[in-house]
């Protein structure tokens, strides 16, 4: 699924930077990609997309 449609960024690509990159906030996922540099309507989804992919994480660790 798409979150940032501006820019084509999907929510599979912010989990892998999560996962891969270790990113835990916006600022990283919008240095990485385009996401929230048009329109901004993504950034909402995109930070629960990074809350959720990080308690994952945090659950699968513990
Ligand atoms: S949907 Fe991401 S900047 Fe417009």
């Amino acid at each position: 699924m798409y979150i940032c449609l501006c820019h084509g960024v999907s929510d599979k690509k912010i989990r892998k930077l999560v996962i891969e990159e270790g990113i835990t906030d916006i600022k990283g996922i919008k240095k990485c990609t385009a996401l929230g540099s048009q329109c901004g309507k993504c950034v909402r989804s995109a930070k629960e997309v990074i809350n959720d992919t990080a308690k994952d994480l945090f659950k699968q660790a513990s």
